[in-house]
Order: C-alpha cells, then sequence, then structure tokens
C-alpha cells in the first residue's frame, strides 16, 4: 500500500515485541545515568543526615572540616540559599522546601549540611567527620490508628479522601453474611536500581539540571519556584532511567542540594544517594492499618461496603496512601464507604509508590472478599461475577470498558482453577500444604495533558520530540512503534527524543499515565503532519514540524469509568515444620488497553507481580520508637523478593482497547503489582486454612 509519505508501508510496529531501543546502549554501558554524565571541574557534594528523630541543630561544627583535603564548603541552615517560603510543587506542597533552610529536625535522617569537596571520597571522607550538635525534643513514631493526631484529610492527590452513599449501619444489620476484619501492610521502601543522582551547574545564565528523573518538567518547574527562578531558565535532563516507581517524580533532596552547591561554588556539582539514605530522603510507602466491612445476602449480593484505611504521614507536610479508593471503581452496594486517614509522626514523609493506595488496599479489600466468598459458600470468582457494577459505584459513570470478569474467566482456565477443591487444608505433599488463591486488580486508565513536536526531515526520516521518560520500561521503544505506524513508515525512519525538560510540557512517567498521554500527543502531531505531506508540501532543509498539546483531547475521558483490570492468580506451598511459604506459581491476566509492545508489557506485568509477592512474603521496615530510626533501613536488612524466591509467573493480557483513545492505550504501568499479594495470601490460607491479614506472612507469623 502506498502511504501519504510516499513509502510502502512496513508491518504495523504496534502490537509487535520490539527490544528497547537503547538496549544495546545500555548493556555495553555506553548509556550513560545520571550520576555518570562526566562534566569538566566537576565537584562532589555528601549529603549529611541527622542522628536524632527531633529537634533542633544547635552548631554545625564546620571549621576543622573546611580545612580538610579538598573540601570546597560545607552548606547548612546557617548560609544555605533560601528557597521559597510556602512553595506549592507540582502535587502540593513538598518537604524539599524545608531543605538546610532552619534548625528544625523533623525526623531521623533528615538533610542537616552538604560537604562539598573535589573528589566523592574527599567529600565523603568530611561529611563523615563532621560534627553537628543538637538539642533533642521527644519524638513519637508510633503509628497506630487510635493516634490522637489522627485526622481526616480532604483529599489525597489522587481523589477524595471518603466517598459514602446509603446508610451502612443499617445494610450491616440487614445482610446474611457479614466480614469484618482488620488488615495490615507495614512500611514499605522505594529501591530503584539507579540511587537517586543529580548533577547541576549554571551555563550561560541557564540552570542545568543532569537528573535521574520521572518527569524532568516537574522537576525543573519545581526546581525553578524554589529557587525563585525564571522557568524558562531552569533545563532539566533525564536520559536513562534505572526505574523510579514514584520515587523520581519530584524535587528531592540531591538535585535541591546540587542546585545549592553549584550556586554557592559556581561549579558543577554532584550529589549522589548512598542506599541507606534512599531510606529517608526520597519518600517510601506508609504502613497501613485498614479495617474493611462486607455485608452480603446469602447470594452473595453485597448489600454493605465499607473500606477505611489509615495511613501515617510527616509533620512537614500530608502525604494520603488512598487504601480507600481501590474498591471505588470494583464493587458496588446498597450502602458503599470509602475513607482515608492519616496520622503525622516524627518520620520521613512518604510518597507514590507503585499502585500508591492500590497496592496495600487491594491486599485488605481482596482478602476480605475471599473471606466473604468462603462464608457464602461461593468461589471468589464466582462472588465478584454476582457484583459486577453496572456504571461506576462511586462516579455513577457508564464504563469505558469493564473486562474484570473476562480476566477472571481466561485466568481461571489457563490456570485449572475449575478443578480446585474449595476446601482449605487438605492437599499435601511431604512437609508442604498447598493451595490456590485469586484476587481483582484494578488502577485508573487516566490522561494527562502533554505536548509532542513531529518533524519530517529532509531525508525522508521523522523526529518525534515528547518530553517522555523512559524509566527503564521501553517507553522510549513504545513511542517509535506508536509514531512508526501514525506515520506510516518502518521504525528504522523514526527518531525518538525525550528526557528533557526543553522538549516542552509533557505528564510524567507516573499514574500509569505516561505512554498513553505521549502517544496521544504524538498522534495527533502526526495526523496534522501527514495532511501537510499528503498536500504536497516540499521538504526545506529544516524540515517541517508540527507542534500538538492534547489539553482538549483528553477532556472526553472525564465522561466515564476508566479503568485497567486483572485478574491475579497464585499458587503456594507452605512448609509445615518451618512455615515458610513458596509461591510455585503466578498468573496474571490483565485487560489494560491496546498493548504497544508485548515483549516490554510482559516485563512491565511480571516486575509488579514479583513485587507483590515481596510484598506478600518479604518486604517489612521496623521502626524503633526508641531512636525513631530504622532497625533495617538498608539491602541488608529490608528483606525483598531473590531470584530463588520467584517462580515462574506468567503474564498476559485479553483485548480491550481504549475507545476513546488514539491508539487504544490504556496504561500497565502500576497495575502488576495490584491483587498480587492478595492473591497469595488467599492461597496460603487454602493451604493452611489460616487466614493471615497482616503482611508480610513471615515463617513465624505461619507457625
Ligand atoms: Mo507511579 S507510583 O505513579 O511512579
Amino acid at each position: 500500500m502506498t502511504t501519504a509519505t510516499g513509502t510502502t508501508r512496513a508491518a504495523g510496529a504496534v502490537g509487535t515485541a520490539r527490544s528497547r531501543l537503547e538496549g544495546l546502549a545500555k548493556v555495553t554501558g555506553e548509556a550513560r545515568y545520571a550520576g555518570e554524565v562526566p562534566f569538566a571541574e566537576l565537584a562532589h557534594g555528601w549529603i549529611v543526615v541527622s542522628t536524632i528523630a527531633r529537634g533542633r541543630v544547635r552548631h554545625v561544627d564546620d571549621g576543622p572540616v573546611l580545612k580538610m583535603p579538598g573540601v570546597l564548603a560545607v552548606l547548612h541552615h546557617g548560609n544555605a540559599p533560601r528557597l521559597q517560603e510556602g512553595f506549592v510543587g507540582s502535587f502540593g506542597p513538598d518537604p524539599v522546601a524545608e531543605i538546610l533552610q532552619r534548625d528544625r529536625v523533623p525526623h531521623i535522617g533528615w538533610p542537616v549540611a552538604l560537604v562539598v569537596a573535589e573528589t566523592s571520597e574527599q567529600a565523603r571522607e568530611a561529611a563523615e567527620a563532621l560534627v553537628v550538635r543538637y538539642d533533642t525534643e521527644p519524638h513519637d513514631v508510633a503509628f497506630s490508628t487510635e493516634h490522637p493526631a489522627r485526622y481526616t484529610p480532604e483529599a489525597s492527590p489522587l481523589g477524595p479522601a471518603v466517598t459514602e452513599k446509603g446508610d451502612l449501619e443499617a445494610e450491616l444489620a440487614a445482610s446474611d453474611v457479614v466480614v469484618d476484619e482488620r488488615y495490615t501492610t507495614p512500611e514499605q521502601h522505594h529501591n530503584t536500581m539507579e540511587p537517586h543522582a543529580a548533577m547541576a551547574r549554571w551555563d550561560n545564565g541557564r540552570l542545568e539540571v543532569v537528573d535521574t528523573s520521572q518527569g524532568t518538567k516537574a522537576t525543573a518547574t519545581d526546581l525553578a519556584a524554589l529557587f525563585q527562578l525564571d522557568p524558562d531558565s531552569v533545563r532539566v535532563r533525564s536520559e536513562h532511567i534505572g526505574g523510579g516507581f514514584g520515587s523520581k517524580a519530584l524535587a528531592r533532596a540531591h538535585n535541591v542540594l546540587a542546585v545549592m552547591a553549584t550556586t554557592v561554588i559556581d561549579r558543577p556539582v554532584r550529589v549522589v544517594l548512598t542506599r541507606r539514605q534512599m531510606f529517608s530522603l526520597i519518600g517510601y510507602r506508609s504502613p497501613t492499618d485498614q479495617r474493611v466491612r462486607l455485608g452480603a445476602g446469602a447470594d452473595g449480593r453485597l448489600r454493605a461496603f465499607d473500606h477505611d484505611g489509615v495511613s501515617l504521614t510527616s509533620t512537614l507536610t500530608e502525604f494520603v496512601e488512598s487504601t480507600g479508593a481501590f474498591g471505588r471503581s470494583l464493587y458496588d452496594a446498597e450502602a458503599h464507604r470509602t475513607a482515608n486517614h492519616v496520622v503525622p509522626l516524627d518520620v520521613p514523609t512518604p510518597t507514590f509508590m507503585r499502585a500508591p493506595g492500590e497496592a496495600p488496599g487491594s491486599f485488605a479489600l481482596e482478602s476480605a472478599f475471599d473471606e466473604l466468598a468462603e462464608k457464602c459458600g461461593l468461589d471468589p470468582i464466582e462472588l465478584r461475577a454476582r457484583n459486577e457494577p453496572s456504571v461506576g459505584p462511586v462516579t455513577g459513570l457508564p464504563f469505558a470498558s469493564n473486562e474484570l470478569l473476562t480476566c477472571f474467566r481466561e485466568g481461571a482456565r489457563r490456570f485449572g482453577w475449575d478443578a480446585r477443591d474449595p476446601r482449605p487444608g487438605v492437599r499435601r505433599e511431604g512437609r508442604w500444604l498447598l493451595g490456590t488463591g485469586t484476587a481483582a486488580a484494578t488502577f485508573p486508565a487516566g490522561a494527562a495533558p502533554s505536548t509532542a513536536a513531529v518533524t519530517a526531515e529532509a531525508d525522508g526520516t521523522f523526529t518525534v520530540r515528547v518530553n517522555a521518560a523512559d524509566v527503564g520500561t521501553g517507553a522510549r521503544t513504545a513511542l517509535a512503534q506508536v509514531a512508526a505506524d501514525a506515520l506510516d513508515v518502518p521504525l528504522e525512519r523514526v527518531r525518538i527524543r525525550i528526557g528533557d525538560s526543553d522538549l516542552g510540557q509533557a505528564w510524567l512517567s507516573g499514574g500509569s499515565m505516561g505512554t498513553r498521554s505521549w502517544s496521544w500527543a504524538v498522534m495527533i502531531a502526526v495526523d496534522e503532519l501527514r495532511e501537510r505531506l499528503a498536500l504536497g508540501a516540499d521538504i526545506p532543509p529544516e524540515g517541517i514540524t508540527v507542534r500538538s498539546d492534547t489539553t482538549e483531547a483528553i477532556g472526553a475521558l472525564a465522561q466515564t469509568e476508566r479503568h485497567s483490570y486483572g485478574a491475579q492468580f497464585a499458587e503456594a506451598a507452605v512448609d509445615v515444620s518451618t512455615g515458610e511459604v513458596r509461591v510455585r506459581r503466578m498468573l496474571g491476566i490483565f485487560a489494560a488497553g491496546k498493548i504497544i509492545n508485548p515483549l516490554t508489557a510482559r516485563s512491565q506485568f511480571i516486575g509488579g507481580m514479583t513485587w507483590g509477592l515481596s510484598m506478600a512474603l518479604h518486604e517489612e521496615a521496623v521502626r524503633d520508637r526508641t531512636s525513631g530510626a530504622l532497625a533495617n533501613g538498608d539491602l541488608a536488612g529490608y528483606h525483598f523478593a531473590a531470584n530463588a524466591d520467584v517462580p515462574v509467573i506468567e503474564a498476559d493480557w485479553v483485548d480491550d482497547p481504549d475507545p476513546d483513545d488514539p491508539v487504544g492505550i490504556k496504561g500497565i504501568g502500576e497495575i502488576g503489582i495490584v491483587g498480587a499479594a492478595a492473591a497469595i495470601a488467599n492461597a496460603v490460607w487454602h493451604a493452611t486454612g489460616v487466614r493471615h491479614r497482616h503482611l508480610p506472612i513471615r515463617p513465624d507469623r505461619v507457625l
């Protein structure tokens, strides 16, 4: 077929497996991460963090350290550049606005100084020698739902804190079957493979930051506001990123301190976090304590639904882990209530962490649903079939598509669910008890405003400029596939430029909205470009460039309830002598829009499911009440699933193109983890007959 661009149509790239475009550069070491990009005259900053959980910095004894080899500066609250008071960042007030601004120490691991030196080793040695004197104050790090400071926030960044309809107590009283249980999840920490790192320098009146960032525009905007700079004078670049998961979405201590230091010493300065510093400076997932109350008729149809979650935040700013939001699209009932509360404590500020809200929320609700199925004498999938909502339970809007049951049916077929004996604790293989479990997954499928520019070059190639971030998941490759098909040209003729705030406004890599939001902008630009080329435009040496902005186009999405869905299945073996849980297999079937690249999409789903396994069995940060510090704030003490813990995991999907998206995309970033821990907990119950409502399911809890 001859196309508008005068070529023969290549095989469609969307929907075919493609290796990452930057894969060779990554495996050969040619791809540079933020901490590796070389700069002339580069100086190195090392962060000094507080060793007390609350109080004041009385004195930073910088005199002796300034005489140490190579030391260039010691920044602290007494001499650091001033940041904007009352700063409101891209996602609201942010604790970074307090860095080195006051003597106040709000939690342990808070930055109290930055030592800058010629080499990283000199900076580290001087930072370790720096004496900081404190006046301590009593602290409180004890998370409890009964805490007197507990309050109900107005909203979380992800929606209202509370939704309510109907008379909950009356419906519960009228129910034949009631589940009323508490579920808890512990503090869990971000551990991207690439630690957070940033280089900052002033270059002809512009501030340039080379960062590891899920969204260079948001970071640039926030840095400009913090340092009261013209937004156009700040450029943030982030080409290759070793994982983000929500911890690299915004300005953080490393980039703020690098900007402070370069401003003071007028040389490029790099700041890299240590693994231990990541446990207090980049945000984490709050522990949660959730109460779920479900009331149903004898037929399993819900009459009452109540999901009430409590999480913690810092005393600096509010962050809400909105566990209560998980069920808002999944299940309806005569009386329906979801609520989130927070307790402010003297701890680091939590943040977005993969499927924020949904990951712990799904553990509680999908465990409770399994308990309800047991009490009703129904198969857990049949229980969900009986409770399929006809419209969005909270919004009342029609579903754009809801293939939850399709996922369950396809998953059941592939997992062999129909042959399952529902009785718990009756399958034994040597010293192992065996069981299987399932759980639902969902995540909102939104889009956010983005811009793009597509250029038809004089040599017949095309350049796509969109300020996307590729956190390692293959966004760059997916964008090339989308653009190639839209242009009707082979992938090789498309060049992708991403990861630079100078490319313009774009949504960040977050909320499962990255590839969708950027692709939409690319589609609009390509449409117009093809129209111009079809009119026979001559391409000048500088090419023909068309720019797009999706702000108007995405508005239509608000008219419907729009989510991705999934069904998680797991088989667990429980050692009756040690209490060890081994997951033997996992299967996830997702309905998550058009899948652009099956190769990288499968990896992303499997990555999320692996994290769910890790959450179910391993991950738990333990805070010591006396010191306020983590007892296991490093990779020696913070356990997560290693290869030997992970069985064969299969992830696949059903056809579910979004009817209102130009490519059909919904977004796949977050949903892989959702429901995975509940499926495992339900499998452990099926194996042993004992419910585990507190994560992780450690051997000592199983015995
Ligand atoms: Mo995701 S928690 O929005 O990076």
